[in-house]
């Protein structure tokens, strides 16, 4: 059967553990891993703007023999004069995998239900899946392990990031704190798949309004812009925003385990979410997160592409 990757529970934590392995193999062998040689194509449609996903889609895809097609909003018909199964029709026939950063997670799941290719969601307004692979990935370099360890994020409960760190820190057995407003809660079904995914792993994902509990002896913080794409920048950005509260500052890594590394799947606003201090201190691990985008997603291509 087909696997798809549309968000962060479509891996079982065994699957999860060997992607990551897959994806730390090919990092220290960039071109040990050739599924795509021929080359196949991979589709890689963006709706919304990219720097990292686009990049390390196209070099990943490359990397693993492939070639990769990417194609922006508006120039192809999907979203506009063509329904998404019928593109997902005429892809299949062609294409090793399609990759599509997108807003509504309905999209994604009606490509995958027409598509006998793997499809890849590369961000949507619920969950960036690709993006925990990577902060996975570099957790796991830095700590030696998932499990057990306190991630904490702090910011915007609802978006995406906070839904991908509440799953994927759940299948991998973390114990995920959100820190955001009480208005910015995250979404309730998501939160209760989380959690009842946690049960089964040993992790747990709690939620508070309180930035300092979650900032306790934590190992990961990690945050997210304030103003996600798509979304207003009202009322978020301001002296008076909520969210102001829930920068990591000093104080933050002060609160936290001494050795705490610190995440952001970027682009970032020093001076909003993360002050440019943390960002740009020796606590950061954001660049080499940035990096693992392409081992991860190579890892996970593989992974796709080898299952029957
Ligand atoms: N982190 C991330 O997905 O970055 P881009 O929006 O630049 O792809
Ligand atoms: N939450 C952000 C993530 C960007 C990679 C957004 O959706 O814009």
């Amino acid at each position: 059967m087909t696997r798809h990757f549309l968000r962060d529970d479509d891996l079982s934590p065994a699957e999860l553990a060997e992607v990551l392995e897959l994806a730390a193999g090919l990092k220290t062998d960039r071109f040990g891993a050739r599924p795509l040689d021929g080359p196949q194509t991979v589709a890689v449609f963006f709706d919304k703007t990219s720097t990292r996903t686009r990049i390390s889609f196209a070099t990943g895809i490359a990397d693993l023999g492939g070639m990769p097609l990417i194609i922006d909003s508006g120039a192809s018909q999907l979203g506009h004069k063509e329904s998404v199964a019928d593109t997902a029709r005429v892809l299949e026939r062609q294409v090793a995998a399609i990759v599509w950063r997108t807003g509504a997670q309905s999209g994604l799941e009606e490509m995958a239900e027409h598509s006998r290719v793997p499809v890849i969601n590369a961000l949507s307004d619920d969950f960036h899946p690709c993006q925990l692979l990577a902060d996975l990935l570099t957790i796991r370099e830095h700590k030696g392990t998932l499990a057990g360890l306190v991630m904490s994020y702090f910011g915007d409960g609802a978006n995406n990031m906070a839904h991908s760190y509440a799953l994927a820190g759940a299948n991998a057995g973390m114990h995920v704190r959100i820190a955001t407003p009480a208005e910015y809660q995250p979404n309730a079904g998501i939160l209760a798949d989380a959690q009842k995914l946690a049960a089964e792993t040993g992790g747990s994902v709690t939620v508070t309004s309180v930035p300092e509990q979650a900032a306790d002896d934590a190992d990961v913080l990690v945050t997210d812009t304030w103003v996600s794409m798509g979304h207003s920048a009202e009322g978020r950005t301001d002296a008076n925003s909520p969210f102001v509260p829930f920068q990591i500052g000093a104080e933050t890594l002060a609160a936290a385990k001494p050795g705490a590394i610190v995440l952001h799947c970027l682009p970032a606003y020093r001076g909003k979410e993360i002050t440019a201090e943390v960002l740009d201190g020796p606590q950061s691990v954001i660049w080499d997160e940035a990096e693992n985008r392409l081992h991860a997603q190579k890892g996970l291509l593989a992974w796709l592409l080898a299952q029957k």
